[in-house]
């Protein structure tokens, strides 16, 4: 029988490899959630908004290896305050199972398009949970770009605070001063180019919170329980609206406790030194190792004894001891994880 499996992807910019990108990811979901054979598609139509002019996405089924299906791209007619930078596709099956068993695919803002889709629990999340250098961070950003979901760094937020403490010479054990002051930040999250960007008070500050100092003041700001409620109430706004991988502290314990995938990445905390040192060498830092250790030891007693949502192992979460593992065996680790939720 013939079936028709439907599907849409906004991208972020109009560039060759993001239109490529996000085009593999839409047809690996409509194929991973349907489990189908490469060889079972027939035709692929492809259409593009006409904002996206950098590459044909039919380029990309190709890449993932979908030979002998013939494919065909168009360009949409344009409609007034339509959804823009989105790629459409329509995959023809030859399948023995009936149009009624094909799941429909709408990713990120593509899933404003069909919020009966959407409204039926599609949006997915992922909360990744651990110490200061488990991985956390690189693993999030890298799979979440693959997947096309949003990485949300709640570490950046808790950073933001800290730093503007420091800007402002407000001392970070003064719970009051502190709660005053997060309440009155501006702060926006913005995705450009897929990369997470954070603004207070409308400036750019994802670069500045990086250092050391900025790093112990988070650690402190964090333990207020008025600056978890406001930063927690934003982290829930952006997981509300889009398939998240979202990466702190207590993010399967506390802000989405009912994350279809959670996962504590843990590493021996010698190990994670190890790493810090070596990001730090790598912008030219050099870096006393006995005193990167300390400081991570320090900041882990701070996050884990907390009295307010301290860090910890979520119930339900799968535990990932990166203490000798490759960046690429984690994601793949989690990518399964995923795949198997999505299904
Ligand atoms: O992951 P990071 O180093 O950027 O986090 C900075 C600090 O913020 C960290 O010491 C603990 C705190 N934090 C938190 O309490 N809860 C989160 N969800 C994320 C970070």
């Amino acid at each position: 029988m013939k079936c028709s499996i439907r599907g849409a992807i906004t991208v972020d910019s109009n560039t060759r490899e993001d239109i490529l990108l996000n085009t593999r990811t839409l047809l690996k979901e409509i194929i991973n959630s349907n489990n189908i054979e490469l060889d079972s598609i027939t035709s692929i139509l492809f259409t593009a908004t006409r904002d996206l002019d950098a590459a044909y996405p039919a380029v990309a089924a190709r890449e993932l290896g979908i030979v002998n299906a013939s494919l065909m791209c168009a360009q949409e007619m344009y409609v007034r305050d339509s959804l823009g930078m989105c790629i459409r596709v329509q995959v023809e099956v030859e399948t023995g199972r009936t149009q009624r068993d094909m799941n429909f695919v709408y990713l990120k803002d593509a899933v404003k398009l069909r919020p009966d889709i959407a409204g039926r629990g599609k949006n997915i999340a992922v909360a990744i949970d651990g110490p200061a250098g488990s991985g956390k961070s690189t693993v999030a950003r890298e799979l979440a770009a693959e997947l096309g979901f949003i990485y949300v760094d709640t570490g950046a937020m808790y950073r933001s605070i800290g730093y503007k403490c420091l800007e402002n010479d407000v001392d970070t054990a003064n719970e009051e001063t502190v709660a005053e002051l997060a309440e009155k930040i501006n702060m926006e999250i913005c995705y450009i180019e897929g990369k997470q960007r954070i603004f207070a008070d409308a400036v750019d500050i994802t670069d500045s919170i990086r250092t050391q100092e900025v790093a112990d003041a988070a650690s402190a700001v964090a333990k207020i329980p008025d600056v978890r409620r406001i930063l927690v109430k934003l982290q829930r706004e952006i997981a509300k609206n889009n398939n998240v991988i979202m990466d702190g502290r207590d993010i399967g314990s506390n802000v989405l406790p009912d994350a279809q995938v959670k996962v504590y990445l843990d590493a021996d905390v010698a190990e994670r030194a190890k790493r810090r040192c070596g990001e730090l060498a790598q912008k030219g830092v050099e870096a006393d190792f006995y005193k990167v250790l300390d400081e991570i030891m320090a900041r882990d007693k701070q996050d884990k004894e907390r009295k307010v949502n301290p860090l910890v192992i979520a119930e339900d979460a799968t535990i990932i001891d990166t203490t000798d593992m490759k960046i690429v065996q984690v994601k793949q680790e989690i990518a399964e994880l995923i795949r198997e939720a999505m299904l």
